[in-house]
């Protein structure tokens, strides 16, 4: 990585502004439901003591709107933390207010504070100025390790680093690794795995792609949206009419540029959209009218093991059917099996990726699962990320 990081900067007595990403999910009693996000800022938070810094850490958890509301308050991730380290973690009643300016003022070495939510400020999505001001001016030094966060332009992920200096911490080091060295550098074969309900929120990410992998496997909801391009019937599949022309070109695209794309070649489809729905087993070009595409058949999954069983380096994104459900969730799970148990580099986008192989109960067996969702979209599109390049230079 061409950014500093921790390792690059003496912290030893300094205040450290810490940038993590804490939006962590919650169930409705506020219990944490997965607390990944949480775990992966712990290397860095730990450096950090072990070096004699005072910690502040700052993170945003939902969408609050520039409103203080007590469900998005930080609470539950302040005792997640403490637990974690086995140090406690204190927590601020605000942001830049009184409260955060006591706690941080006379804190000694070693010690950790948490800001309160910063999107409890509506200044903070407006990456105001002043706003990024008042928060540098709590510490000598920022570090961005927000990964899952770094495609936003905000006060706290990014125009903080107009005030001090800038490095990354070890989560965002680990994500560009991991991440840019399977975009950029593979292993061959590389193989990825496209999936997800939506053509359009993955046309950036398979173009980016089609210059890279040697072979592109295409699932999930996604892949009716082909079907219908090659003139299949889909019954009442998903499928976005004014992505057609983008499935055949890029059909078209993928042999010019020898790219092997595989759709799948069998579906199982189900009478509606339920868990417990009457399904069946059909190929791809015996879609009845009324049944719905919910899963990959096993034949698809048969031919995507070949495929992968050569693999050197695999990144997948989105699940390959609809994995909420068990009776439906055959297709994820298999090939989440196959991945985890394979020798190639595997590396995981987040968000519904992630959780469908958390479900599979597959997470420890793969090389690296991003802790962004949106952000490992955007990196994995090619696009520079507002929260990694503002930090310094190496
Ligand atoms: C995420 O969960 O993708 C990040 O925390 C960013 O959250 P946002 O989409 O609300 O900016």
């Amino acid at each position: 990585m061409s950014k500093k990081t921790i390792k690059d900067i003496d912290v030893t007595g300094k205040k450290v502004l810490v940038r993590c990403d804490f939006n962590v999910p919650q169930d409705e009693n506020g219990n944490i439901t997965d607390t990944r996000r949480i775990v992966g800022a712990i290397p860095t938070i730990k450096y950090l003591i072990e070096h004699n810094a005072k910690v502040i850490l700052c993170s945003h958890l939902g969408r609050p709107k520039g409103e203080v509301k007590k469900e998005f308050s930080l609470e539950p991730v302040q005792k997640e933390l403490s637990k974690e380290l086995g140090i406690e973690v204190k927590l601020a009643n605000d942001i830049v207010g009184e409260s955060a300016k006591t706690l941080t003022q006379n804190m000694k070495e070693g010690e950790i504070v948490l800001l309160e939510n910063v999107r409890f400020d509506k200044r903070e999505e407006e990456n105001d100025r002043e706003f990024s001001k008042e928060l540098a001016s709590l510490a000598d030094i920022y570090v961005n390790d927000a990964f899952g966060t770094a495609h936003r332009a905000h006060s706290s992920t990014a125009g903080v680093a107009e005030f001090l200096p800038a490095v990354s911490g070890f989560l965002i080091e680990k994500e560009i690794k991991f991440l840019g060295e399977a975009l950029n550098n593979p292993k061959r074969p590389f193989v990825s795995i496209i999936g997800g309900k939506k053509v359009s929120d993955k046309i950036s990410v398979i173009n980016n792609l089609l210059d890279k992998v040697d072979t592109l496997l295409i699932g999930g909801g996604m892949a009716y949206t082909f079907f219908k391009a090659m003139g299949l019937n889909i019954g009442t599949s998903l499928c976005e009419d004014d992505k057609l022309d983008f499935a055949k070109e890029l059909m078209t695209k993928a042999k010019e540029k020898g790219v092997k794309l595989l759709l799948p070649v069998d579906v199982v489809v189900a009478k509606e959209f339920a868990s417990d729905a009457e399904s069946k087993v059909v190929k791809i070009d015996q879609i009845e009218d009324g049944w719905e595409g919910m899963d990959i058949g096993p034949e698809t999954i048969k031919m995507f093991e070949e495929v992968l069983k050569e693999a050197k380096t695999i990144m997948w994104n989105g699940p390959l059917g609809v994995f909420e459900f068990d009776k439906f969730a055959k297709g994820t799970n298999e090939i989440a099996k196959m991945i985890g148990n394979s020798e190639a580099i595997s590396v995981i986008g987040g968000g519904d990726s992630a959780a469908a192989i958390e479900k599979a109960g597959m997470a420890d067996k793969m090389t690296h699962i991003s802790t962004g969702g949106g952000a490992s979209l955007e990196f994995l599109e090619g696009k520079k990320l507002p929260g990694i390049e503002c930090l310094l230079e190496k």
